[in-house]
């Protein structure tokens, strides 16, 4: 499968056979991910491999409580809901998100990656204020980096016949999943991948034309391929 078929192939996928994925499988993976590009090759990721059960089912108790709070049922309903309906094209109800969507993928993946990042503004901080400016900058860029490393893991998986979900719910509980999983104050946990085998393949999901998405030469020139 070359790179264009895997990112053709690829989705995410919530429900998984129980058929278990080696070490060596993951691993390989995970090499795939070190050698993503980085922000000034800092290699901000680290990864917790978590196939331990009991492990998995705190991380989703302490999901199902974090999502009690009338504060993100209100984010969710005011500002994910009307955002995920305009995307996909049909309504999708707050409820629907708030109730386990989001880990619901973490139930019955056999394997969860966790994937964390060294947070660098502590860092950056202890360097002094003439220094503050750059602080979110290259937190930006650490949090970009992950994601190319993430996408190689999924571009990975897909080509293997795997699936994965990329799921960052737990940051709605981040200090009290980090907890669980004893990550260090200054390290991020910034998502948990769903990986296993694919048990239900949905529909695929609708994306944006790319006449909605690419301009030339300024952000209000129609890219002139997509003029008709
Ligand atoms: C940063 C990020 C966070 C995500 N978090 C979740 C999540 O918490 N739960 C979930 O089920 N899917 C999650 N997803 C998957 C998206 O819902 C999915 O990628 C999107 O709907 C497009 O579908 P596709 O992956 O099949 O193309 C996440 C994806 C990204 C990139």
């Amino acid at each position: 499968m070359d790179v264009f078929e895997a990112i053709e192939t690829r989705q995410s996928i919530r429900k998984f056979k129980s058929d278990d994925v080696s070490d060596k499988t993951i691993l390989q993976f995970l090499d795939m991910a070190r050698k993503a590009p980085s922000a000034e090759n800092s290699q901000p990721w680290e990864f917790i491999i978590i196939r331990d059960s009991e492990i998995r089912n705190r991380i989703i108790e302490t999901l199902e409580t974090a999502v009690k709070d009338e504060t993100l049922k209100k984010f969710v309903t005011e500002f994910l809901a009307p955002m995920v309906s305009k995307a996909v094209g049909f309504q999708v109800p707050a409820e629907a998100l708030i109730k386990g969507a989001g880990y619901y993928p973490l139930h019955n993946a056999p394997v969860l990656i966790a994937v964390c990042m060294k947070d660098p503004r502590p860092v950056i901080k202890s360097f002094g204020e003439e220094y503050d400016k750059y602080k979110d900058l290259t937190f930006i860029w650490f949090v970009l980096s992950i994601g190319a490393a993430i996408e190689n893991i999924l571009l990975s998986a897909v080509s293997k016949g795997l699936a994965t979900c990329w799921t960052s719910s737990a940051m709605f509980a981040e200090e009290k999943v980090k907890k669980i999983l004893e990550i260090p104050e200054d390290v991020r946990l910034l998502s948990i991948i769903a990986l296993g085998y694919p048990n239900r393949i949905p529909s695929k999901i609708s994306k944006k034309p790319l006449k909605e998405i690419v301009y030339l030469d300024n952000y209000l020139k129609v890219h002139p391929s997509f003029l008709r």
